[in-house]
């Protein structure tokens, strides 16, 4: 990614408060899951030339193949819900809001894990800190130092957030890479931004080439996380590629997604696309 980039998340996270700026309980089975049926459309039939009494014959039908299933029903066992803040398979994106949209996680805690952040910006929600230990000790193991960078922000800190990105490039920039308030996993607690020990190309595209984001795209899966806006994927998750961003949704569905190939959450889940705001 070019300097525009570079420059805009450089002067949106500043502005926010330093570098830091950058998110269990599993509640019902999932709300959105899709069956669906085959539509059949039946298509005009002409009168029959030269014919004014002919009658309508049979009409030729048209099906449209049914939806495959969603990837994650295959998964065995428990299901989660995609609405709920507080389960691990809740979906976030421009066309799913938070609900409720000032939502504060009831378990945040601090990670006993390297941090640069300070504030509610170095907290997560117990089972996201839990699973960071753990994925932070085995990465220190394979010699692969991590650092959070940003947590859980509240809807007032994205409001700034997104506020000063907007005044600095415009809404449809700060679009491609910041989520409006009420809009942002951060909010939830299930995610959070990842730096590389060595300090390099901290919330630039050039992250993903750090020993941090390889290992973290390699083996993040192995601890219940996914890269959840991977390059490539803007007409799905509505954002350009994060390598930093890191989302809990548990040890089987990651592996599941990593097993399948599955880029994004939404296909995972058999959720619409989320490219812009409604
Ligand atoms: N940067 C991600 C999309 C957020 O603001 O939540
Ligand atoms: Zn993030």
């Amino acid at each position: 990614m070019d300097s525009r980039r570079r420059a805009f998340l450089t002067t949106g996270l500043l502005g926010a408060g330093a570098a830091a700026l950058s998110a269990c309980t599993p509640s019902a089975a999932p709300s959105a899951g899709s069956t669906t049926t085959a539509r059949t459309t039946a298509s005009p039939t002409p009168a029959a030339s030269g014919s004014p009494s002919a009658t309508p014959s049979a009409r030729p039908t048209i099906t449209t193949p049914p939806k495959p299933p969603a990837p994650y029903l295959s998964l065995p066992g428990k299901h989660f819900s995609f609405d709920d803040p507080r389960s691990p398979w809740v979906v976030v994106n421009k066309r799913r809001p938070l609900r409720p949209v000032d939502f504060v996680p009831p378990d945040l805690r601090q990670p006993a894990v390297s941090t640069s952040a300070s504030g509610e910006l170095a907290l997560v929600n117990a089972t996201t800190a839990t699973a960071a230990e753990s994925m932070f000790a085995a990465a220190s193991a394979d010699g692969v130092g991590l650092v959070l960078a940003s947590g859980y922000r509240s809807h007032a800190t994205q409001l700034r957030l997104y506020g000063s990105y907007a005044a600095a490039r415009g809404t449809a920039d700060a679009d491609t890479a910041s989520a409006r308030p009420g809009f942002s996993e951060h909010q939830t607690g299930w995610a959070f931004d990842l730096e590389d020990s060595g300090g390099a190309c901290a919330f630039l595209p050039c992250f993903a080439d750090q020993p941090a984001a390889q290992w973290a795209a390699a083996r993040a899966a192995e601890f219940g996380f996914i890269v959840r806006y991977r390059m490539d994927q803007e007409h799905v998750t509505g954002y350009l590629a994060e390598p930093w961003h890191l989302r809990y949704i548990g040890v089987a569905a990651a592996l599941d997604m990593r097993r399948k190939g599955i880029k994004n959450l939404e296909d995972y889940f058999g959720i619409p696309a989320a490219p812009g705001y409604l």
